[in-house]
């Protein structure tokens, strides 16, 4: 704007009432885009600079003040955003199914948990999944007093205000004698007609189009002047209960009937079906008549009828195990493959990565698409220049399905994957080899590590990421810039970053307001759950999951550190490991030949004796093998380890090498004196078997092993898969083998499937 360049005191009247015009324009614009699509459009530094010249010459023209002006909405409307809502019951999500293959496995799944006989029915509901936001209305005693968004599963955003307008949302039940309290979930979405009548307003307004009606509706909800959403005509869907006290159904079919009774709209479309076909055959029905709903869908979601099987079901991590979405696959779209980029990962994985002209696939705009690695490229035989079909299913990484090689222009040429990481190291790329097939990796790697500066960002990046540290405001692009100035290096830096304010102050795109949010946000995270913090270490082969399992297992972060450390001093050999990947040779027989410490005498099965004699063509060095392998036996502190339940070899051997080197070590202890792991909360401290470890082993009748091991776990014990003097029960069913054996022998307390029901209480 031209008359941003004239200096304020050089201003007229009439330039002032026109910029002072223009800036309230520009500042709600910008706002928008930085507080409701989280998606600015100029820096900080660039929109403080806005905000000041606003305030300059409304100070010098205070008579021109105007009713809408920045300057009086600062703090309130903008800045807070929405308040914090923390969920009484978890929002979860839906695990996916692409095919019909996953939906029998999901009922198959479900039916072995259950230990249901294969022909018994299983009653199943089936309704659209609607491509909407999900939203949580609490009510007590009838009335509406909450509505927040998902957010991240547990604390979402305080919506209220602007649901009220809503008029598919009851704010009173309709009920003589409503529950106490009860959390009501469901989709809030835009119907056709009611995204064409927005888009239709956005543009006589000048306003950017919305690609799609979840943005849309997603937008809608968000504004941050509630009158603005009661002006948006969103509609909502009721399908799902969160916490409640005061009612209780025997099915999700009684359920919707009660949302219904109380004034919810639920979908008509919703079915009961009884086994895999007619799950598939609604699918495809409403597939056929998905254009004619009214309304977007991206898939059907399933849920098995009776309550009582949803609560035994129970969730894993995120998602219950009693429903999936089953998503139809998205149109694909061609477009031209632009450039090959090498992406390098945290530990140093090259990913191709393909640059695209940009393109509309389901929705939304992508122009760039994992090309896996090498393989893949020389399999398709992709050129830069080629037209390429992108797929993209659900939120998944678009993906590269095909190439159209009549299209190709001339003089294209084969792909080269480089020798060297792109990193300014130049290291040589390797392929590691898989100790147990003797063949090379897939993946390339950098064999930088630490001193390879893309995966120092790597490291970074996942250390603040969502699951890990989450520091607000401190994303992919802000860890660059502090790289890139020397203001951060490791982890640890991020904690000193408060006394590193005046260089900040002096980068692009750090304004003062956010820079006391960010100092804030990292502060806040001075106190970290044990699971985020090791998880945060990023450490091979440890994921979330994983992470997870290790902070209720050792509960801090002493705890789990000291068993590492013991599992360290009691690793097996690599003659041991050698050993046990000859093929043909299971632990049992292992065992047994370490036991004697020679193969002599020992009856081998063909495939073990072949594969020996073709690694050792010389008898005595397998000997001297064997004999190596019974000096370098595990002990118990690394099989306790690798013996928990979703555990392994692998991942203790990752949690090993972490903890055995120095540089990792010397920047953990780094991390720690700025941060305190908290002690993780035990999950139900008044049980009888929190704390203890349990084996179960056999086959049980009444339920599966899983739903077994399930319940231990939420009633805060340890599940571990061999026995050892520290366990405190072993589950024997029937037909229990040598796991019960070792128990008699180690005296451990063994319990019969009706003692352990009887223990949990079941
Ligand atoms: S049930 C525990 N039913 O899909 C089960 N979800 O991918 C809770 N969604 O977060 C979800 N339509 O926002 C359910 N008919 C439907 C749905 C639906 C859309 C959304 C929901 C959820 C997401 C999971």
């Amino acid at each position: 704007m031209s008359a941003r360049a004239i200096p304020i005191d050089k201003l007229t009247a009439t330039e002032a009432e026109q910029e002072l015009a223009a800036l309230a324009n520009e500042i709600a614009a910008h706002r928008a885009a930085y507080y409701q699509d989280d998606a600015p459009i100029i820096s900080d530094a660039e929109f403080d600079a806005l905000e000041r010249r606003n305030l300059l010459i409304e100070q010098k023209f205070p008579k021109l003040i105007r009713v809408d002006s920045p300057s009086k909405t600062v703090g309130a409307k903008a800045v807070t955003r929405f308040a914090k809502h923390q969920h009484k019951q978890a929002m979860l999500s839906l695990d996916n199914a692409f095919n019909e293959g996953d939906v029998t496995e999901f009922l198959a799944r479900a039916r072995r948990f259950l230990a249901l006989a294969e022909m018994a029915e299983l009653a199943v509901t089936a309704e659209p999944k609607i491509d909407g936001l999900s939203l949580s209305i609490s009510y007590e005693n009838g009335s509406l007093v909450k509505a927040a968004t998902r957010g991240d599963g547990n604390i979402g955003e305080d919506v209220t205000g602007n649901v009220l307008g809503i008029a598919d949302i009851p704010k009173q039940l309709k009920s003589q004698n409503p529950p106490q309290f009860v959390e009501v979930r469901g989709e809030v979405y835009l119907d056709d007609r009611g995204f064409a009548a927005l888009n239709t307003i956005q543009i006589a307004a000048g306003n950017p189009l919305y690609a799609n009606a979840r943005n849309a509706a997603a937008g809608s909800l968000r504004q941050i002047d509630s009158s603005v959403s009661a002006s948006r005509p969103l509609r909502f869907f009721a399908y799902a209960l969160g916490a409640k006290n005061g009612c209780e159904f025997v099915s999700q079919m009684a359920l919707i009937g009660q949302l219904g009774a109380w004034g919810f709209v639920t979908n008509p479309e919703t079915k009961l079906c009884k086994n895999a076909r007619e799950l598939i055959d609604y699918f495809n029905e409403i597939g056929i008549k998905r254009e004619r709903l009214g309304y977007d869908i991206d898939g059907v979601v399933y849920k098995i009828n009776d309550m009582e099987l949803q609560t035994r079901l129970g969730i894993v991590t995120r998602f219950p195990r009693w429903a999936i979405a089953h998503k139809y696959p998205p149109k694909p779209a061609t477009t031209t493959l632009e450039a090959i980029d090498i992406q390098v990962g945290r530990t140093g994985v090259l990913t191709p990565v393909a640059r695209l002209r940009p393109v509309l696939v389901g929705g939304v705009m992508v122009s760039n698409a994992t090309l896996h690695n090498e393989d893949f490229i020389h399999d398709l035989d992709l050129r830069i220049g080629d037209t390429v079909t992108i797929q993209r299913a659900g939120d998944v990484i678009p993906q590269i399905t095909g190439v159209d090689k009549s299209l190709r222009p001339e003089n294209t040429e084969v792909f080269h994957f480089p020798k060297t990481c792109p990193c300014p190291l130049s290291t040589k790329i390797h392929r590691l080899i898989d100790e147990q097939s003797g063949e090379a990796e897939v993946a390339a790697r950098c064999s930088g590590e630490f001193d390879c500066p893309f995966q120092k960002l790597r490291h970074l990046e996942h250390f603040v990421s969502r699951q890990a540290f989450d520091i607000d405001g401190l994303g992919p692009r802000q860890i660059a810039i502090f790289v890139e100035n020397g203001l951060i290096n490791e982890p640890s830096d991020i904690f000193k970053l408060h006394e590193k304010r005046g260089q900040i102050e002096g980068l692009e795109g750090f304004g003062e307001v956010s820079i006391n949010n960010l100092l804030a946000a990292i502060e806040a995270r001075r106190d970290i759950a044990l699971d985020r913090f090791i998880f945060g270490l990023g450490i091979r082969h440890i994921g979330h999951t994983t992470s997870g399992l290790l902070a209720r297992n050792y509960g801090t972060f002493g705890g789990f550190r000291a068993a590492v450390v013991a599992a360290m001093g009691a690793r097996p050999s690599d003659e041991w490991r050698r050993f046990s990947f000859i093929d043909g040779i299971g632990p049992v027989l292992r065992d047994r030949i370490l036991d004697i410490g020679s193969p002599h005498g020992i009856k081998l099965p063909i495939k073990a004796e072949q594969a020996i004699a073709q690694i050792f063509p010389n008898p005595h060095e397998f000997e001297a093998l064997v004999t190596a392998a019974a000096n370098g036996r595990p002990k118990a502190a690394y099989l306790e380890f690798a013996a928990q339940d979703g555990f392994g070899e692998v991942a203790t051997d990752a949690l090993i090498d972490f903890f055995a080197n120095e540089t990792t070590t010397q920047a953990l202890q780094r991390l720690l004196a700025q941060v305190t792991p908290l002690a993780a909360e035990k999950p139900t401290s008044a049980s009888k078997i929190s704390g203890k470890t349990i084996v179960f082993t056999g086959a049980l009748q009444s339920l599966s092993r899983d739903e077994a091991k399930a319940q231990a776990i939420k009633l805060g014990a340890k599940v571990s898969g061999s026995v050892s003097a520290k366990t405190d029960y072993v589950v024997a069913g029937e037909e229990a083998g040598s796991k019960l054996a070792k128990a008699s022998a180690l005296g451990v307390k063994v319990l019969s499937e009706q003692e352990w029901k009887a223990l949990v209480g079941g």
